[in-house]
């Protein structure tokens, strides 16, 4: 049986007072049980204090970014290494918005993800197609070039330990969610992929998400899908009661 996982991606969105608040507010409340974990993704300058407030509870702290490098002269970016060294455990990588405005590639989130891997870190790869992509029938060759060159050259076993969040560009922040029939067919499609990249076994375990317009009136659906395993919320993870119902939806 694999658990759900509920992360809310905060984007470039609240200051300080406003994410630690958010922290107290949940904290205690997240359901303790094994179904559903919880991760809040954060802009960087707020993560040490995020990974101090959430010791003890068992809410997880993510970045929405990393550089693929360890260190050296990259003025402006962070490092796997950093990210690890003061608590961070997940990070998320390739969502469209870098892709679209700062130049992401699928070559570039393949070293990331491989970089993550060495240094501790679960990557939550996202990929998706645009609605023109959609229109053309282009989303499941779209969504399974990305998922084969993210994942290229890790072993099963790392891909196992990835999270895959299947986002359609078209629903991002469109209030237009993909039907849950719908997106359980991508999500279904990306586990039989990695079968045939990984192996059975490795499908079955993978944690597979969506993303896109998600919220409390709609999570209880797209979670009954089988082959949904959780979901990456933008918009309705900024309000610690909305991400709460989110979360014990998974519970
Ligand atoms: P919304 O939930 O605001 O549509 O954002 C989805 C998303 O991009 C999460 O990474």
């Amino acid at each position: 049986m694999r658990k759900h996982v509920i992360a809310g991606n905060w984007k470039m969105n609240k200051v300080l007072s406003e994410a630690e608040a958010f922290l107290e507010n949940i904290s205690g409340k997240v359901p303790e049980n094994e179904k559903v974990e919880a991760i809040v993704c954060a802009a960087f300058p707020f993560l040490p204090a995020l990974v101090e407030k959430a010791k003890g509870t068992k809410v997880k702290i993510a970045a929405q970014n990393m550089h693929f490098e360890e260190s050296g002269a990259f003025t402006g970016e962070v490092s796997p290494v950093m990210l690890h060294d003061i608590g961070v455990t997940h990070v998320v990588l390739g969502h469209s918005e870098r892709r679209e405005y700062f130049a992401e590639t699928d070559e570039t989130v393949n070293k990331k993800v491989h970089a993550a891997m060495k240094h501790g870190l679960i990557p939550i790869v996202c990929v998706g197609e645009t609605l023109k992509q959609r229109e053309a029938n282009e989303t499941m060759s779209v969504v399974e070039t990305q998922v084969k060159e993210a994942l290229k050259g890790l072993s099963p076993d790392q891909i196992g330990k990835t999270i895959i969040a299947y986002e359609p560009i078209w629903a991002i922040g469109t209030g237009k969610t993909a039907s849950s029939s719908d997106a359980n067919e991508v999500c279904a499609h990306i586990r039989k992929v990695v079968g045939e990249i990984a192996s059975k076994e490795t499908a079955d375990k993978i944690i597979i998400q969506y993303g896109g317009s998600v919220k409390p009136a709609n999570i209880d659906e797209l979670l009954s899908q089988p082959d949904i395993d959780g979901a990456l919320v933008g918009g309705a993870s900024l309000e610690a009661e909305s991400f709460l119902q989110l979360v014990e939806a998974g519970a």
